[in-house]
């Protein structure tokens, strides 16, 4: 029997996206609000014996969202769903991968428990860290954008750019970057002094008279970005930086700051909904194709 895909209230574009270029029709369902802010979930599809694929990202509000494709799932499974297919583009929680004052929850472990309570398998793209797919007790497959955000950016290429991660979590990224552009790499040393607030110790590798590139994971208030910019001009690159994130938050006063920065381009992917604004040069590529490549892999009978 054809697998189905249903779509939660986070990724409508996305969603509508991928059904297209699997040429099926979306899972019917329902997702509305309780007036007592309850999420209501209902699965109007008939899934005994079937293979489900649940499109969710949960980013903010990371917890509704999280909630939503649990109570999905749960919908599905009661449906006599056989096999569930979490597919989160923007896994929340994942910047809590680890203790580091022995004092904190480890999230992104709680999330994936969730996950396995009512999901056989989670599909992610480019998870904060991959230390998550060990350590979720379900199959979890880690995918990654930049391959498509490097395309992306292939026509913008010149010899005088150079990709800079702005932390030292983005090194091996940039390095992956660097291989497919064939581009010099830097880096930026970062402190982070509050969950808004970075600062920045020392910038490595040569940016002098260069155009920088900057690469991660993600932009959530953007303040990693916008002081490793700074440091970067500072440091006597040229002011024309360039963006390429997987997965663009632009949380609170992110748009205001990154709008004063020399930037000519900020390359993202549709993992989050709704980043719409005049205000910044943002592309946005979709994840979709490669989803869609994806999920046919896993189930052969996915296309319509
Ligand atoms: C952290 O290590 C991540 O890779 C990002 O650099 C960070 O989460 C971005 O957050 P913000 O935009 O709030 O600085």
């Amino acid at each position: 029997m054809k697998p189905i895909v249903f779509t939660g209230r986070s990724l409508p574009d996305l969603g509508a996206r991928l059904a297209k270029v699997l040429h099926i029709e979306p899972g019917r369902r329902l997702i509305e609000d309780f007036a007592d802010g309850e999420i209501r979930v209902e699965v109007k599809e008939r899934l005994e014996g079937r293979t489900v694929c649940l499109l969710q990202s949960t980013g903010a509000p990371a917890d509704r969202n999280l909630l939503e494709l649990l109570l999905l799932a749960d919908a599905c499974r009661r449906r006599g769903a056989r096999h569930i297919i979490a597919i989160i583009p923007y896994f929340g929680y994942a910047r809590q991968d680890r203790r580091v004052k022995g004092e904190e929850p480890v999230g992104a472990r709680l999330v994936t428990d969730l996950l396995a309570c009512r999901c056989d398998r989670i599909v992610a793209f480019d998870l904060h860290t991959a230390a998550i797919e060990g350590f979720a007790s379900i199959p979890l497959l880690h995918l990654s954008a930049v391959p498509l955000l490097a395309e992306a950016f292939r026509e913008h290429r010149r010899p005088d750019h150079v990709l800079v991660a702005p932390d030292a979590g983005a090194v091996k990224l940039a390095q992956r970057y660097g291989e497919r552009l064939q581009l010099p790499v830097a880096y930026v040393e970062k402190m982070r002094t509050s969950d808004r607030e970075v600062a920045v110790q020392a910038v490595t590798g040569k940016v002098r008279d260069c155009c920088p590139v900057l690469v991660d994971d993600m932009i959530s208030t953007g303040g990693t970005m916008v002081a490793a910019a700074r440091a970067l001009l500072e440091a006597g690159a040229r002011p024309e930086i360039s963006i390429l994130v997987s997965h663009c938050l632009l949380v609170g006063e992110a748009t205001s700051r990154l709008e004063k920065l020399p930037l000519r381009r900020l390359v993202t992917t549709d993992s989050i909904a709704g980043v719409h604004t005049n205000k910044l040069p943002l592309s946005t590529f979709t994840l979709a194709q490669l989803l869609a490549d994806t999920l046919l892999e896993l189930t052969p009978s996915m296309m319509g």
